[in-house]
């Protein structure tokens, strides 16, 4: 194990946020990470780096998660089975099931980030949740060294949310993810609006697992800015859910605000249109400011630092709480 010193952070976060590792190292092998946790119990893990903002200096030792592999454990006639190593990049994975015709991920295309962590905050875009396709989840309990499983169930999943983020927080190291993929009559989800126009604008009118796939990029690369090219981590809030009464109280006063129904008594309201009406869409401060074509995704143009964005963050909560009565839950998490 090579464990190096000084290391900046800016490659392995999406936002590029310039911050230092005190101590760095980077791991291939469930093996030698149980090795390294018998001598180093405070440690600070990094994936793929897609759902934080680092707003300082880590002290303790910084590990990488980059173990490798996909395996097809079995498959039939019309399902497989695959189990897939954290460190893999989620969107070559959803590219390699694409081409293998295999049903379930194509909405998550181009979504940033590793394998392993796509549970933890249950990854969703364009009518799809990880959860649907995901079997079994298996970690390394940090206080035991030992090998654990999760069942989809054990995982608790919900919107944004899942084990990981709540009980199990902070225990567990998640190593692989296993997910029941479709070879034949696969349940392609073309309903949600964009999908649907980008289709059409094409002229298919009965897609395949490809046809989603380009789909999804194409309109991803319309509306989201590219990590490699402007630092940012996706959707920076969640969408807020609120009381039918509340929204109906809005809706006198705005007319236009998009919602989605939840159940009898609560509706989900876009946080980007919250973001957008009170003015923040498309400003920039400096290095850093509010994506132009998505409110709900904050950038850095260049060397922000993570406290700066997060102070335009709780400017952005604070404005919605005053204009809307909506206290907007931040999505990523913020490392201080
Ligand atoms: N809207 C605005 N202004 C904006 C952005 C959105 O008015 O600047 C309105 C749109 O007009 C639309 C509604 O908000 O009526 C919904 O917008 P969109 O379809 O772009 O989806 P979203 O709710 O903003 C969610 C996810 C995205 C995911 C898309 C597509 C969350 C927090 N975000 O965004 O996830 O790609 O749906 O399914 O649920 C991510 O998590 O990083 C992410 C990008």
């Amino acid at each position: 194990m090579n464990i190096q010193e000084n290391i900046s952070l800016k490659e392995y976060n999406t936002f590029g946020i310039d911050v230092n590792a005190k101590r760095f190292v980077s791991i291939t092998s469930v093996y030698q990470l149980q090795q390294l946790i018998k001598e180093e119990k405070d440690i600070f893990l990094i994936s793929g780096g897609s759902n934080m903002l680092l707003t300082k200096d880590i002290e303790t030792l910084v590990v990488h998660i980059n173990f490798k592999g996909i395996s097809i454990d079995q498959q039939n006639h019309n399902d497989v089975y695959i189990t897939v190593n954290a460190g893999e990049n989620w969107h070559e994975f959803v590219l390699w099931c694409v081409s293998l015709n295999y049903g379930g991920l194509e909405n998550l295309s181009l979504i940033p980030g590793n394998v392993g962590t796509c549970p933890i905050q249950n990854i969703g875009a364009y009518g799809v949740e990880v959860k649907d396709t995901i079997t079994k989840v298996e970690a390394i309990e940090i206080k035991t060294g030992k090998l654990v499983s999760f069942s989809a169930e054990e995982c608790q999943f919900g919107y944004r949310n899942s084990i990981f983020k709540n009980k199990a927080k902070g225990k567990y190291i998640l190593t692989s993810v296993s997910f029941k993929l479709t070879k034949n009559n696969h349940k392609l989800n073309t309903s949600y609006g964009a999908i649907e126009s980008e289709l059409s604008s094409k002229g298919i009118t009965n897609p395949t697992i490809k046809d989603i796939s380009d789909a999804v990029i194409a309109i991803r690369q319309s509306k989201l800015p590219d990590p490699k090219e402007i630092g940012n981590s996706g959707s920076f809030f969640k969408n807020p859910v609120i009381s039918k009464e509340h929204f109906e109280k809005l809706q006198s006063d705005f007319s236009n605000i998009p919602s989605y129904v939840i159940s009898d008594t609560e509706i989900k309201v876009p946080a980007g249109w919250l973001i957008e009406q009170s003015g923040f869409k498309g400003k920039r401060f400096g290095n850093y400011g509010v994506h132009e074509k998505q409110a709900l995704v904050l950038v850095n143009y260049g060397d922000a630092s993570g406290k700066e964005i997060y102070e335009l963050a709780q400017k952005i909560q604070h404005t919605i709480k005053d204009t809307f009565d909506i206290n907007l839950e931040i999505e990523v998490n913020i490392i201080q």
